[in-house]
């Protein structure tokens, strides 16, 4: 008897290795059970690909996985897979050729023995998730000359109709697995703080894609190509002390976001953040299947869309949130930023009926210590206290420009609380979450890290790994405790804020330095060699930090429990 082995990655027609790879679903932490999903869906790759390689033998598919218990909420769908499974492999059976199917790499595994039974395990193992890869070893070699008739015309019409019941039927469960295998909830515990936790080297796991990879990347951001040569600042992955991050899924993510949009609002570090994203999803939509559109909606969007999932991941520019004379998303460079503190409404009326919207506002606060803010006409100011001169009377566009100088911290607080009204009022929270990004830190000033010589974050290629309590990198703290202060007051929308200052702040190593555009040209060598005039320490490097960031929406995202109601999606 020869044995043959074959890979169904190696020998698949059709999109299995596709599918294949679709079912490395999320186990839960602590051992908990696997979903079921993957399991059967892994099953209908076998069993489809049965079917294509005309192998006759299957009986019995016996399933003795303790994943039944996962707590899904498709179990129904889970259960429509099972059933239409067991039929397909049953048809099947009656045509007898000895198989045996493994499903390797924990943590599912499954395993058909020839003859007449075949079980089906799944074990979790306690760090997440694994794709299935499905082996196939044939014992005997396929019988590639036509079947003997031994039975008549008859009995050939039989087998034929069964044939394509079972193929219709293998069919019909594969999408329903398929389907179910990517409407898993992702487990990550209420309890866990995921910004405690330590950056670690980690070359297997970071990046999660290559800068080469992702077309949709600017040359503001690409570093290597550029000219940086260490890639370090690539491999660093975050590591909570309490849990882990879940594993970054592009499918599963797309999933949540079909028919839907997930917007980021702000300034070019939410921007910064938009393009990570858009990285991190895009990989695995094919070509001619996804188109991003720059300066849509009177030039103030960045569109990116994923045609079969009919899914956006926006970009907005609005560095202030409120309405400021810095808000041409082309030419914002104004000496003099002066904002409007209680107009939000021009901007946010983009914002209506986004389904996950992600806001940041800290940079351009960081210009002066005072904040400008528009005040009424002169008339109406002239004998007038300070607050009551500001903003409620003033506008851009009735072309006034006395501005009143507030304390910063005064003025972000006064900005968020505009911002906080306008999403308590107007977001319906069982449609829309919303999250506000921490404050990205910036990397000025060597001495803080103790780098005496340094020239800001000129070639630094390691994190900052002596942490204490009295490292100072120059963040403005006031501004975090005020969005701690505002976030809170809001009655109807939960706001999650993505704490990564802190993290953020030891990645001195991270910042795109002269490996950057300067008024939309790369720098030249001249300009590179001068750091201390032209090193951006301020934005960052992608593959790199802001992927990170990205992953604590994903776990965020995908941690939701799904709508109860399947058929609505
Ligand atoms: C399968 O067949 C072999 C002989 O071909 C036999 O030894 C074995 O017991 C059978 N397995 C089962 C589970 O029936
Ligand atoms: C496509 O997505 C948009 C935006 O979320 C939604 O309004 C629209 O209904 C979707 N189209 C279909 C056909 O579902
Ligand atoms: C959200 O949905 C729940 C259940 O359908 C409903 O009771 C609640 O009033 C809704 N909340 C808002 C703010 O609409
Ligand atoms: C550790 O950090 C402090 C600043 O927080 C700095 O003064 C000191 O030199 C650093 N030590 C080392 C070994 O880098």
């Amino acid at each position: 008897m020869q044995q043959r082995r074959k890979s169904v990655f190696a020998s698949a027609p059709f999109a299995m290795k596709q599918a294949a790879l679709g079912a490395g679903v999320a186990a839960r932490k602590n051992g908990a059970p696997l979903s079921l999903a993957a399991l059967v869906f892994a099953l209908f790759v076998f069993a489809t690909f049965l079917y294509n390689e005309d192998i006759k033998s299957i009986t019995d598919f016996q399933f003795t996985s303790g994943a039944t218990r996962a707590k899904s909420p498709d179990l129904h769908l889970l259960q429509e897979a099972q059933a239409a499974a067991h039929a397909a492999v049953n048809t099947l059976a009656k045509r007898g050729e000895e198989v045996i199917v493994r499903v390797l790499e924990a943590p599912l595994s499954l395993q058909a023995t020839s003859n007449s039974t075949a079980t089906a395990t799944a074990t979790a193992t306690s760090n997440g998730n694994a794709a299935a890869v499905v082996d196939v070893v044939q014992e005997k070699e396929r019988d590639v000359t036509l079947p003997t008739v031994t039975g008549g015309g008859g009995a050939d019409e039989a087998r034929r109709r069964a044939d394509e019941e079972a193929a219709e039927k293998a069919s019909s469960a594969k999408a329903a697995a398929e389907t179910a295998a990517l409407r898993t909830v992702v487990s990550v515990p209420e309890t866990c703080d995921l910004y405690r936790g330590e950056w670690v080297y980690d070359e297997v796991n970071a990046p999660v894609y290559k800068e080469g990879e992702c077309e949709f990347l600017t040359e503001q951001v690409t570093c290597m190509r550029n000219g940086r040569r260490d890639d370090s600042y690539q491999k660093w992955r975050w590591q909570p002390t309490d849990c882990d991050l879940p594993r970054f899924d592009a499918r599963l993510l797309l999933e949540r976001l079909r028919n839907k949009r997930l917007m980021f609002v702000g300034d070019s570090l939410n921007r910064n953040q938009w393009e990570s994203m858009v990285c991190l999803v895009q990989s695995v939509i094919p070509k001619g299947k996804k188109t991003l559109t720059k300066f849509v909606n009177g030039g103030s969007s960045n569109v990116f869309y994923a045609h079969e999932y009919n899914a956006t991941v926006e970009f907005y520019w609005a560095p202030f949130l409120v309405e400021s004379n810095s808000d041409n998303p082309k030419v914002h460079s104004v000496p003099d930023r002066i904002i409007q503190w209680h107009a939000i409404a021009k901007h946010a009326r983009n914002w209506l009926g986004v389904d996950y919207l992600i806001f940041n506002t800290y940079i351009w606060w960081l210009n002066t210590l005072d904040m400008k803010v528009l005040a009424g006409l002169e008339t109406d100011i002239a004998a007038c206290s300070l607050l009551c001169k500001i903003g409620r009377k003033g506008s851009f566009d009735q072309g006034s420009t006395e501005y009143v100088e507030v304390d910063r911290p005064v003025a972000y607080k006064e900005v968020l609380k505009t911002w906080a009204k306008w999403v308590d009022r107007n977001i319906d929270p069982n449609k829309t979450t919303v999250f506000f990004m921490g404050m990205s830190p910036n990397h000025i000033t060597p001495e803080a890290w103790g780098n005496k010589g340094g020239i800001k974050c000129a070639m630094e290629t390691l994190p900052i790994t002596n942490r204490s309590a009295s490292l100072d990198v120059g963040t403005d703290w006031r501004l975090y405790a005020g969005a701690q202060e505002v976030l809170p007051t809001l009655r109807r929308v939960p706001v999650h804020f993505v704490d990564i200052t802190a993290l953020s702040e030891l990645r001195k190593d991270a910042h795109t330095s002269v490996h950057t555009l300067r008024q939309g040209k790369l720098l030249t060598p001249e300009q590179q060699a001068d750091p201390k005039t032209y090193a951006d320490c301020i934005h960052w490097c992608l593959p790199g930090l802001p992927d990170t960031w990205n992953q604590f929406l994903y776990a965020r995202i995908a941690s939701s429990p799904w709508p109860t109601d399947v058929t609505s999606q």
